[in-house]
């Protein structure tokens, strides 16, 4: 278990470098299987979920080398098999985006029950369902593994309409269609960012996809990709994460790194709590707060709308804020149950049904020993240690590692008082030989 003790009750002040996307890396890396050619990835978070993805390449057979902390070159034209068992799949969710990437070039994947943060269930019938629309059959294995495999004829393109707005669901079947003939059209897509990065990748390798960012997604199917170079974009939530920081502990903070569009909806919250922020240029953020942050209320929901990811952080700072705020959860069922250790901070916080929390503003939070139960949860935890006085001991910080990087080292930059009650390297040392 690894464990941050924060002397808190500092203002954040200085600048933040923000990293590349998690959730735009993990869907990149997979999708270089699909080109005829090797792929140098740039800008990629050196985080635990990253090294887990480009492990499970080498599993598969492809060349991964490093070049920097933050760029590899991955050769995937010689890949060998199309299963993954359990070692490593089970340790994130995104491992099933092999399932989408092998489908699509080999015709054929199997793939061990993937992981992810406990945060509800985690059905993937939109998935199989758009897997069979494309002519593949989709057979569960034991111990919630899944094998997918095209028929005889192969996939063909076709139109997928999903019952729900799922960021994997999209990511999959876009995957699976690029090199399939024919024409795809995926409406109720999901409009992330990373979903509209995933599509720039595959077409500056040669693929014909339109309409990401949007509802609908066309994709006429190509013949063969090309390798290339590309830098995935910068974190949204990473960024959120340190202006609620900023914001929590009436800090004054620039965040480098940013395409302040992403953080709209971030942007508009925290401005309706009363804090400053500026986005006077194209790649950058100046969050400040002097005073008390107002309550506001919250709903999340998918993309452009408030993001889930960062609903336990942006509680943190409403739980400091004057006045009683709503949160209302409506992507995932059970993404609440950090509340507690915040109500063992003195938060007032009661939560109905799992999906809506009602917060009563407090003046100050109090320090107290903590668990990070998930990757944004721990960050939720990072933000309540920071931005209260006295020393916060946070356990299982493991879960933040999967998605941050150099979280401990960036905070400290900005002047907080914080270390690792552990030496070694935070994302395990022992992968790529450092
Ligand atoms: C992605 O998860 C992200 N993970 C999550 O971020 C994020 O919370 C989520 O999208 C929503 O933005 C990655 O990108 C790796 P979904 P994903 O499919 O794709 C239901 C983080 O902290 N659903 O959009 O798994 C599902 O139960 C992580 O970085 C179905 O019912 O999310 C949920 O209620 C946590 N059937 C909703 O849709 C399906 O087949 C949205 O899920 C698929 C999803």
């Amino acid at each position: 278990m690894k464990k941050v003790i924060i002397n808190g009750g500092k203002r954040l002040c200085g600048t933040v470098e923000i990293s590349g996307a998690k959730n735009a890396a993990v869907a990149i890396i997979p999708a270089v299987i699909l080109a005829d050619g090797p792929c140098t990835l740039e800008n990629l978070p050196d985080i635990m979920d990253v090294r887990l993805m480009l492990l499970l390449m080498k599993e598969l057979g492809a060349k991964v080398e490093k070049i920097t902390n933050n760029s590899y070159r991955i050769d995937a034209t010689e890949i060998n098999k199309t299963e993954l068992n359990e070692k490593y799949t089970s340790d994130l969710r995104a491992s099933y985006y092999y399932l989408g990437a092998l489908l699509g070039k080999k015709g054929k994947a199997s793939v061990a029950s993937p992981g992810g943060c406990n945060i509800g269930n985690r059905p993937i019938d939109q998935h199989v369902k758009g897997f069979k629309i494309l002519g593949a059959k989709v057979t569960d294995l034991p111990n919630g593994a899944v094998m997918v495999e095209a028929k005889e004829e192969g996939l063909k393109g076709n139109q997928v309409y999903f019952d729900i707005v799922s960021v994997g669901a999209t990511i999959n079947i876009i995957l699976a269609a690029t090199l399939a003939p024919g024409f795809t059209v995926i409406e109720q897509a999901a409009k992330e960012p990373h979903i509209v990065d995933l599509a720039n990748f595959l077409n500056l390798m040669g693929a014909q996809i339109s309409g990401a960012g949007t509802d609908t997604i066309k994709i006429q199917g190509v013949e063969k990709l090309t390798g290339c170079t590309y830098s995935v974009i910068p974190d949204q939530i990473e960024a959120g994460t340190y202006m609620v920081a900023a914001a929590a502990t009436r800090g004054d903070v620039i965040i480098k790194n940013v395409i302040p569009k992403h953080l709209e909806s971030i942007t508009a919250k925290l401005m309706e709590c009363g804090v400053s922020v500026s986005d006077d240029y194209d790649d950058e953020i100046h969050v400040k707060c002097d005073s008390r942050p107002k309550s506001c209320n919250i709903k999340t929901s998918p993309h452009p709308g408030f993001p889930t990811d960062m609903q336990p952080q942006m509680t943190v700072l409403l739980c400091l804020a004057e006045g009683t705020s709503i949160v209302n959860e409506s992507v995932w069922g059970n993404r609440f149950r950090y509340t507690e250790e915040l109500i063992r901070m003195g938060a007032s916080i009661n939560v109905e049904n799992k999906k809506l929390a009602v917060v009563e503003g407090v003046e100050g939070l109090k320090a107290a020993n903590i668990n990070a139960y998930d990757l944004r949860a721990g960050a939720a935890m990072f933000i309540a240690g920071l931005a209260a006085p006295g020393t916060t001991e946070i356990s299982y910080v493991e879960h933040v590692d999967r998605g941050y990087e150099k979280i401990v080292e960036k905070f400290k930059k900005l002047g907080a008082d914080i270390e690792r009650a552990d030496e070694k390297d935070p994302v395990h040392s022992e992968f790529f030989g450092d």
